[in-house]
């Protein structure tokens, strides 16, 4: 198979990113709106991008029919979000939490998840992941408008919490995390058939 990409349609294009650029991370965000409703959604076009500052970024994608995802909305609004990570214990409700409900409705009571107050940020933080990033946005890069068009959010992570259990001698071993990456379609995967290879000097 050789395409040029011009010749497919958005939504053929995205079928080949998401079974080509994988596992990934998922980053489960919370936001608020003005009025301090809160919002929770998975989003894993997502990865880190620099310790100096802390920083990370995720993709918020639009819709078939071009709506803004209410994560975009909420972040535009208020400026700070906060990535949960994806775990084992915590997948399935990730997975309730991407239903698409209409704005205002918090997917934490939809999905019976348990809102945290943050140390530095609005928007809470899910009890039900044992890693929070509580971030301001340093910048969101408009990449397209319209049906599947989107936006990357970068955010500085200003605060760091993970359970005391997690770590091991100061560090988090991916086995305690036990975090989970998206494959295509429906499919997940676990971090635990890991090897290790050291880079060469
Ligand atoms: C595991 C998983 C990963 C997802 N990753 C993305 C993503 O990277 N970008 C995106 O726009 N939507 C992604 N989605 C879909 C959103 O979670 C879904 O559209 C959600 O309803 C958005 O919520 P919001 O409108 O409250 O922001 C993902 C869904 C799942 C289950």
């Amino acid at each position: 198979m050789d395409i040029d990409v011009a010749a497919l349609s958005p939504r053929e294009r995205y079928a080949l990113l998401i079974a080509s650029i994988l596992p990934r991370p998922i980053a489960w965000v919370s936001t608020v709106n003005k009025a301090g409703v809160t919002n929770l959604a998975p989003f894993s076009f997502f990865t880190g991008i620099t310790g100096n500052p802390m920083s990370l970024c995720f993709a918020p994608v639009n819709s078939r029919d071009g709506i803004v995802k209410d994560t975009l909305v909420n972040i535009r609004e208020t400026g700070e979000f906060v990535v949960n990570v994806v775990t084992e214990d915590n997948v399935e409700k990730a997975n309730l939490t991407s239903a698409t409900y209409p704005y205002g409705v918090s997917e934490f009571e939809k999905a019976g998840l348990t809102p945290v107050p943050s140390a530095q940020v609005r928007p809470p933080r899910v009890k039900e992941s044992p890693i929070h990033m509580e971030c301001r946005v340093l910048q969101i890069v408009a990449v397209s408008d319209g049906a599947l068009g989107g936006n990357l959010v970068i955010g500085q992570v200003v605060q760091f919490h993970a359970d005391d259990p997690l770590l091991k001698d100061g560090a988090i071993p991916h086995e305690r995390l036990k975090a989970v990456g998206r494959l295509e379609g429906a499919w997940y995967s676990k971090t635990r058939e890991a090897f290790e290879l050291v880079r060469p000097k």
